[in-house]
C-alpha cells in the first residue's frame, strides 16, 4: 500500500519526532531524513508535503545546517517550524536579525484566518514561541500570518508557493491550536489522506527487516518488558525462525512472570524461545551483598555472562535486536551515532557478543505508539500494559541481603498488590506500584502469639517520565484490602506501610 507521505527534513535536537508523532496521530504517513539530503532523493520519495524542523540555534551562524535550496522551487508545500522558518526566510530573500526583546515560552498571539494554513481557527491564540531571532523583512511573495503581542512575526506563508513558516511549535501541548493548524498543512494545504495506520507501520518495518535480514541469523534479549518484546514480535513476524529469542530467569522476576512470557512466546507465537534458569547462579553471587550498587553490579555482570554462553551455544550471531524506543535515543539522527540505551538488561550486552549490527525496529517510536504496535501483532494486554521493572528485578527491592525466602515473602506480597490494584480498576492509571521487603522487623500480634516479622512497604507513583514522580493517592479501601491480605496471606510479614513520598527527593525504587 502507497500512503501519503510527508517528509519531515531534520536539522538536529530533539523536535522531529515530536512533529511525526503529531504526524502520525493524524494518520499520515511521514519519513523523518537528515537535513543535507538532496533535492533528487527528496523528490524520489514523493512526497505531498515537507516539514522543516529542528535546532535551536541561528541559521545566521556560518556553520549552520541548511538544505538543499532547490527544494523551494519544487511546488511541494512546505513547512519551516522555528529554525526551519528561519532558514526559509534566509534562503527566499528576507532579513533575519536577533530579537531585541527575549520573548520565548507561551506567549498571546493574533493570527490572520484567511488563509488555508490558520483556517477555522480562532484569531486569538496562544502558542510556544522561540525567537532568538525576528524577521524584520519577509521574503518577496510572503505574507506576515500571525504576530504576537510585541508586534513581532510569529507565522508567514506564500499562498501561492504553498510555503509557510511558523516562529512557533505547533506541536508541543503549550501551542492551543497546533494540532489544527499541522492538520490544516497536511489536509488542506499538502492534500495528504488520513490513511496511515500502525499497521502500515507493521508492514512496512517487516519489509524492511526482511531485507535486511535476509536469511541470517538473529538474536534477541527478551526481558518480558514491553519493548523488548514487541520488538522481538515485529521480527519474528518479518523472519520466523531465524530469530532466536533468549530469556535469561535470574530468579529475580515477578510471580510466575519467566512462566508467562514463555507461554507467551511459545504458545501465542510459535518463537525459537531458551529459556535460561539461572537462579541459583545470581543467589549465590548475591549472598551477603546488600549495597544497592554492588546488587546492580553483579546482576548486570551475570546476566551479560549468562547471555553470553547462552549466545555462544548458537554460533555465529548476524544481527543483534534491541527493544530501544524513541525515549532511549539521546540525539536526533543528525550526524550522531544512537545511544543504546543504558537499560541493564540490555546494556553492555552489543561490547560482549559478537554480532555485525544492531536492530532498533521501535527507535522512532514513543512508549504509547510501542503498546498500539504490540497489541497489533496479538501480544496480550497484560504484556502491553506492563509497567516498567527495572533490570535489577528484586534485588533491588529487597533492602539489604538477597535470600531465597526473602524473595518468596516479596513476590507473594507483590502479586496481592498487583491483584487489588487490576481489581479497583486503578492499574492504567498508576505508573509504577510494588512492594518493597524492608530490612526492619517489628513486634506484633497473631491470636494469642506475639511475633516479631518484616514490614513490607507499599510503592506507587504517577509519572509522566519518571524523572518526577508524585506519590498515587489511592483510595484508603483498596490500601486497606492490600495490607489485610498481605498480613493475612504472606508469611513472616506482620506489618504494611505506604510510602507517600514524591521524586525527589526520594527516588522510585527504594534502593
Ligand atoms: P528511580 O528509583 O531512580 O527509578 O526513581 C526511575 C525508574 O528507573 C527504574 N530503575 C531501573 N531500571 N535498572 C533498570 O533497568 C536499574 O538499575 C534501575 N533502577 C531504577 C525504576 O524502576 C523506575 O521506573
Amino acid at each position: 500500500m502507497n500512503n501519503d507521505t510527508v517528509l519531515i527534513i531534520d536539522f538536529g535536537g530533539h523536535f522531529n519526532q515530536l512533529v511525526s508523532r503529531k504526524v502520525r496521530e493524524a494518520n499520515v504517513y511521514c519519513e523523518v531524513i537528515p537535513y543535507n539530503a538532496s533535492c533528487d532523493k527528496i523528490l524520489s520519495k514523493k512526497p505531498k508535503g515537507i516539514i522543516l524542523v529542528g535546532r535551536t540555534a541561528s541559521v545566521i551562524d556560518e556553520n549552520s545546517p541548511k538544505c538543499d535550496p532547490e527544494i523551494f522551487k519544487t511546488g511541494i508545500p512546505i513547512l519551516g517550524i522555528c529554525y526551519g522558518m528561519q532558514l526559509m526566510v534566509s534562503e527566499l530573500g528576507g532579513i533575519l536579525e536577533e530579537a531585541s526583546r527575549d520573548e520565548p515560552g507561551k506567549v498571546e498571539i493574533a493570527l490572520e484566518t484567511d488563509n488555508d494554513l490558520f483556517l477555522n481557527i480562532n484569531t486569538e491564540t496562544s502558542c510556544w514561541l522561540s525567537n532568538t531571532f525576528h524577521v524584520s523583512e519577509i521574503p518577496p511573495g510572503f505574507k506576515i500570518l500571525a504576530r504576537s503581542r510585541n508586534c513581532s512575526v510569529a507565522a508567514i506563508g506564500n499562498e501561492e508557493k504553498k510555503l509557510y513558516g511558523v516562529q512557533f511549535q505547533p506541536e508541543v501541548l503549550e501551542t492551543q491550536n497546533g494540532e489544527d493548524m499541522l492538520k490544516n498543512f497536511l489536509f488542506g494545504i499538502c492534500g495528504c489522506s488520513a490513511d496511515w495506520k500502525m499497521s502500515s507501520f507493521i508492514e512496512a518495518a517487516v519489509t524492511e527487516i526482511k531485507k535486511k535480514v535476509g536469511d541470517k541469523k538473529v538474536l534477541c534479549a527478551l526481558s518480558g518488558g514491553v519493548d523488548s518484546a514487541v520488538a522481538a514480535a515485529l521480527v519474528n513476524k518479518a523472519v520466523g525462525k531465524q530469530l532466536v529469542c533468549i530469556l535469561v530467569d535470574h530468579g529475580l522476576l515477578r510471580k510466575n512472570e519467566a512462566d508467562q512470557v514463555e507461554d507467551i512466546f511459545t504458545h501465542r507465537f510459535d518463537m525459537n524461545f531458551i529459556r535460561v534458569n539461572a537462579q541459583e547462579r545470581f543467589l549465590k553471587r548475591l549472598a551477603g551483598v546488600s549495597d544497592p550498587e554492588q546488587k546492580r553490579k553483579i546482576v548486570g555482570e551475570e546476566f551479560i555472562r549468562v547471555f553470553e554462553e547462552e549466545a555462544k551455544k548458537l554460533g555465529e550471531i548476524d544481527f543483534l535486536v534491541q527493544g530501544t524506543i524513541y525515549p532511549d535515543v539521546i540525539e536526533s539522527g543528525v550526524g550522531n551515532a544512537a545511544v543504546i540505551k543504558s537499560h541493564h538488561n540490555v546494556g553492555g550486552l552489543p561490547e560482549h557478543v559478537d554480532f555485525k549490527e544492531i536492530i532498533e525496529p521501535l527507535r522512532d517510536l514513543f512508549k504509547d505508539e510501542v503498546r498500539k504496535v504490540g497489541l497489533e501483532l496479538g501480544l496480550p494486554e497484560e504484556l502491553v500494559w506492563r509497567q516498567p521493572f527495572p533490570g535489577p528485578g528484586l534485588a533491588i527491592r529487597i533492602i539489604g541481603e538477597v535470600t531465597l525466602e526473602k524473595l518468596e515473602i516479596l513476590r507473594d506480597a507483590d502479586q496481592i498488590f498487583r491483584e487489588e490494584i487490576a481489581r479497583a480498576g486503578l492499574s492504567k492509571s498508576i505508573n509504577q506500584y510494588f512492594t518493597v521487603l524492608t530490612n526492619m522487623r517489628s513486634v506484633g500480634v497473631t491470636g494469642d502469639k506475639r511475633t516479631y516479622d518484616y514490614t513490607i512497604a507499599l510503592r506507587a507513583v504517577t509519572t509522566r517520565d519518571f524523572m518526577n514522580a508524585e506519590w498515587s493517592k489511592i483510595p484508603y479501601a483498596v490500601l486497606e484490602r492490600v495490607s489485610n491480605r498481605i498480613v493475612n496471606e504472606v508469611n513472616s510479614v506482620n506489618r504494611v506501610v505506604y510510602d507517600i513520598t514524591s521524586k525527589p527527593p526520594a527516588t522510585i525504587e527504594w534502593e
